[in-house]
């Protein structure tokens, strides 16, 4: 088949290059030109596993190729699928529409004279492709929602193994394409509004999950119990299920923020109520403050006439494991927090997301390339992404460069024995310490 992907981020790369290696015709269109030449070089802003080694092997194929120019890009499309970014309005909370329909203005231009199938990737709000449908007017094309579950970190990963695949099209002909296509698939077909809201609901009920077990991390921490074995027994539920309850520092990243806040604004412009999304939103924001105070006072205790700088180490600035990606970082928030507090001195460290997080806090923080090197000489270490690589660090090493001797698995990775008999004051998350 012969596929153009719209917009080549965190979702249209990857689908790209998956599409590509399993022997479909793929062009990644994006308009920003510096990326496609970069693209065009063998070169990938974006850090995913394995992503590099499929992109080399699907360029040199010949299937895998870029354009520019979305009428360049589209002129042998059976399927063209949009993956622009749908962010937050820059002063309310919809989402921001502006590059959906951008793309699709200039789709209506290329005047399509055969049947395509436009299929809408990017996250958007219930309705929207109607308003595609409009913009394109055009009765070859039908337009169809196409919602993506990927993870970022995991996507190539999630392209080949997905739980379902959610098409939303009244359209036979768009349906036999889709079909052919994902012929080995789970796939659900549903009218184009019920799949547009999929995507939210879905993303909106893992947000909810991730906040509700923090909450019950904060009830564990001041009743004595531990957040862990709470989660363990909830999601021996099959109901309940085990995934999505880990306690942590807040959900962050270019989703489910952006995402709630879109759903809860779709459910105000229908008069109708999301109070949980609303809780979950506020209750996030708050988090991410509340663990700032947390290390903070800890470094009080350490400081308490006021006299020295406090030097802590950070591990981890992505917004989770396996990713550069910085947007709404939970991590970088709270360091943010931290950066108003007076005597703090912040020495930061992450496998792969330093230059993005330079690209937000600047030089406020000192970067460092080497775990060990970062947490030399300072009075705390703290944990903030869920990192791999950060639990087999030589934990005994770092602790005998340090000043001081705290250390805060704010993402509870460690093993908590192990490092008190290290000789840490360790403190995780969900659990109550005097
Ligand atoms: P991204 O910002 O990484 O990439 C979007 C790309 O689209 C950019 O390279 C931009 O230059 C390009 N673009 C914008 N307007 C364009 C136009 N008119 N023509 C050509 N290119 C254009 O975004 P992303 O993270 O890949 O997300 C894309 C969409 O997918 C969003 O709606 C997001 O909510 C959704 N989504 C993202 C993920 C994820 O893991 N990142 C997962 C599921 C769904
Ligand atoms: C999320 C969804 O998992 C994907 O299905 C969806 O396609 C995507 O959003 C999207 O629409 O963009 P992603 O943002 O890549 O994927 O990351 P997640 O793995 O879901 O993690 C989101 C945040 O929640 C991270 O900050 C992570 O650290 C946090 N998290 C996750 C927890 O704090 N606890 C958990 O148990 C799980």
């Amino acid at each position: 088949m012969n596929i153009s992907i719209i917009g080549t981020g965190y979702v249209g790369l990857p689908t790209g290059v998956g599409f590509a290696s399993l022997g479909h015709n793929v062009c990644c269109i994006d308009k920003n030109i510096d990326k496609v030449e970069r693209l065009n070089k063998g070169q990938i802003d974006i850090y995913e596993d394995n992503l590099k080694e499929l992109f080399d092997k699907t360029v040199q194929e010949g299937k895998l190729t870029f354009a520019y120019s979305i009428k360049e890009g589209i002129q042998n499309a059976d399927l063209v699928i949009l993956a622009v970014g749908t962010p937050t309005e820059p002063n309310t909370n919809k989402a921001d529409l502006t590059y959906i329909k951008e793309a699709s203005k200039e789709i209506a231009e290329c005047e399509i004279d055969r049947h395509i199938v436009i299929a809408i990737k990017s996250t958007v709000p219930v309705g929207t492709g109607d308003m595609v449908e409009e913009i394109i007017n055009n009765e070859n094309c039908d337009i169809v929602s196409m919602p993506e579950f990927l993870r970022e970190g995991f996507a190539l990963h999630d392209f080949f193994n997905p739980d379902r695949i959610v098409i939303g099209t009244n359209s036979e002909k768009a349906k036999n394409l889709l079909q052919q296509l994902y012929q080995d698939k789970n796939v659900l077909f549903t009218d184009r509004r019920s799949s547009e809201l999929i995507k939210y609901a879905s993303n909106a009920f893992l947000a909810l999950k991730i906040h509700y077990i923090n909450e019950i991390a904060d009830l564990c921490e001041k009743a004595g119990a531990n957040v862990e074995f709470v989660a363990k027994g909830m999601g021996l539920d099959s109901r309940i299920g085990n995934k999505f309850l880990n306690a942590g520092i807040g959900f962050g990243g270019s989703c489910f923020p952006k995402d709630t806040k879109a759903l809860l604004e779709t459910s105000k412009e229908f008069d109708s109520k999301m109070s949980l999304v609303d809780t979950v939103i506020n209750g996030n924001n708050f988090r991410k403050m509340k663990i700032a105070k947390k290390i903070a006072d800890k470094a009080k205790e350490l400081n308490p006439h006021g006299e020295k700088q406090i030097r802590i180490a950070i591990y981890g600035l992505a917004f989770k494991n396996n990713t550069d990606d910085c947007r709404e970082s939970p991590a970088i928030e709270i360091i943010q927090h931290l950066l108003n507090e007076k005597d703090l001195i912040l020495e930061v460290y992450d496998p792969k997301a330093n230059e993005n997080a330079k690209k937000i806090l600047g030089d406020k923080v000192n970067y460092y390339e080497c775990p060990k090197l970062c947490a030399y000489a300072v009075d705390m270490l703290v944990i903030l992404t869920e990192w791999e690589e950060f639990k087999n660090l030589d934990y005994k090493l770092i602790l005998t460069s340090m000043r001081d001797d705290i250390l805060l698995d704010y993402r509870n990775l460690l093993d908590e024995e192990e490092m008190k008999s290290i000789g840490f004051k360790y403190e995780r998350i969900g659990k109550k310490y005097d």
